[in-house]
């Protein structure tokens, strides 16, 4: 006797969610992927909104209230399931507690995450919230990633759960059920109503409407970042001419007062170069630097960069110990190498340095020719 436990909708978002899962995960690993990761995030917050409607009012084995969610039953359960005295047409209650706790760590998961994204980077619905008062703020991106690792607790019990089922009661068939909706089980099957059926359409369309208008819409209201790039040129077009001439611009955000003070206070033996200036000259770039220095700016990188370094008497930004940390993993070849000839010249892969953003979207090492 099968039985009809999981319909489409149920079926279809179990697919969605685990691929927008790992997609989420993949690019959580890599700056550049970032908009990417935000992109699915977003995607995944709203099939997860869905799902808690339809386990309001969804059929019947994918309500909540068909999830058994007390603990007796949970206790009972656990003793019995070598020996299962009770066969569960829907989500035993291990299972149950696990599928809320699954739902519930996603929804965190996607709110901390936008609130990084608007705090940290200045983009997203909470772009808002980047300020000088929230910068040095790292809560929510802890938050986020602790959650992140919950997650795949959670996912380990829930694929452990299955695959034991599998073995303990291979007849019932529940492992198939999730790809076919059937369990071979005896029980009453489901059947969607015209509601559920316009609400699935609704609340999975619009899951996977914001992951193509997030992927696909420039300035999208979801990826959106509002850092406004800079002309050097029109701000102090005397420190462009005799700081740019040699190598690119380096924006005054990203090293310190004390940095500044000490770099233009040695010129002459500048990097083994003389680049010295007129005394004048010299004064007006260094209050431009001065005015316009790390201290002032709410970018994660200047932000970065200053809590990174203890003393401020390091004047190379290459030389920063965030500088080190974030660029550890490219090989020092790839710096050698003839489209970039060194470190310090972040343009070959950052080409909106020399408008003063250093964006995660515009990260792009060149290919290598030596
Ligand atoms: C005569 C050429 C010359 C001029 C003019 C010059 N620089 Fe430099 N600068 C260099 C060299 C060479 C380096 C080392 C670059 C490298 O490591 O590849 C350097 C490095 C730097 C770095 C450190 C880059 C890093 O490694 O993080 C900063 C910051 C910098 N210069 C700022 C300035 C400023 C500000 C001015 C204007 C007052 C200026 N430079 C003018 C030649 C010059
Ligand atoms: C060879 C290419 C390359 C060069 C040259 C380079 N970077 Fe990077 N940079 C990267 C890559 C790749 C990442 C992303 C690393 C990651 O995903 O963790 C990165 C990350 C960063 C970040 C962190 C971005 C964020 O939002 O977290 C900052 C800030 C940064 N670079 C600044 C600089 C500066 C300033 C220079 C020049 C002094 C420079 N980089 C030179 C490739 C480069």
């Amino acid at each position: 006797m099968k039985t009809y436990v999981w319909t489409l909708p149920t079926r279809i978002f179990h697919t969605l969610l685990v691929v927008f899962v790992l997609v989420a995960y993949i690019t959580a690993e890599w700056d550049d992927f970032l908009s990417l990761h935000v992109a699915f995030g977003s995607a995944l917050g709203v099939l997860i909104l869905y799902r808690v409607v339809w386990g309001v009012i969804g059929p019947k084995y994918s309500k909540f209230s068909d999830f058994n969610l007390n603990a007796t039953a949970l206790k009972e359960y656990l003793f019995s399931v070598f020996n299962p005295k009770k066969e569960y047409i829907g989500h035993n209650p291990a299972a149950g507690y696990t599928m809320v706790a699954i739902i519930i760590v996603l929804l965190l998961l996607t709110i901390t995450g936008f609130l990084t994204y608007g705090i940290q980077e200045n983009r997203g619905i909470f772009a808002f919230l980047h300020s000088s008062f929230f910068k040095d703020m790292e809560l929510f991106e802890e938050i986020h990633e602790f959650l992140g690792a919950a997650l795949w607790v959670l996912i380990g019990a829930h694929v452990i759960g299955v695959l034991l089922d599998r073995l303990l009661h291979a007849k019932q068939e529940t492992l198939k059920s999730i790809v076919n909706g059937y369990k071979n089980i005896e029980g009453e099957s489901t059947k969607l109503s015209f509601l559920q059926i316009i609400i699935s359409i609704v609340g999975i369309g619009l899951s996977i409407f914001v992951l193509v208008y997030a992927l696909s819409v420039k300035d999208n209201m979801i990826t959106a970042g509002y850092h406004q790039p800079i002309d050097y040129k029109k701000e102090n077009a005397l420190f462009v001419n005799e700081c740019a001439s040699c190598h690119i611009l380096y924006p005054p955000s990203l090293l310190p007062k004390e940095s500044w003070k000490i770099m233009m206070a040695n010129l002459q033996e500048h990097f083994g170069d003389d680049a010295s200036l007129e005394p004048e000259d010299t004064q007006n770039i260094l209050k431009y630097l001065l005015d316009n220095s790390a201290e002032y700016s709410t970018s994660e990188a200047s932000v970065n960069i200053l809590n990174s370094l203890q003393n401020k008497d390091t004047i190379a930004i290459t030389q920063t110990p965030f500088w080190k940390k974030r660029h550890k993993n490219i090989d020092d070849k790839y710096f050698k190498s003839k489209n970039i000839k060194s470190k310090a010249n972040c343009k070959a892969c950052h080409s909106d340095v020399e408008k003063g953003l250093i964006e995660d979207n515009n990260i792009k090492i060149p290919s290598m020719e030596s």
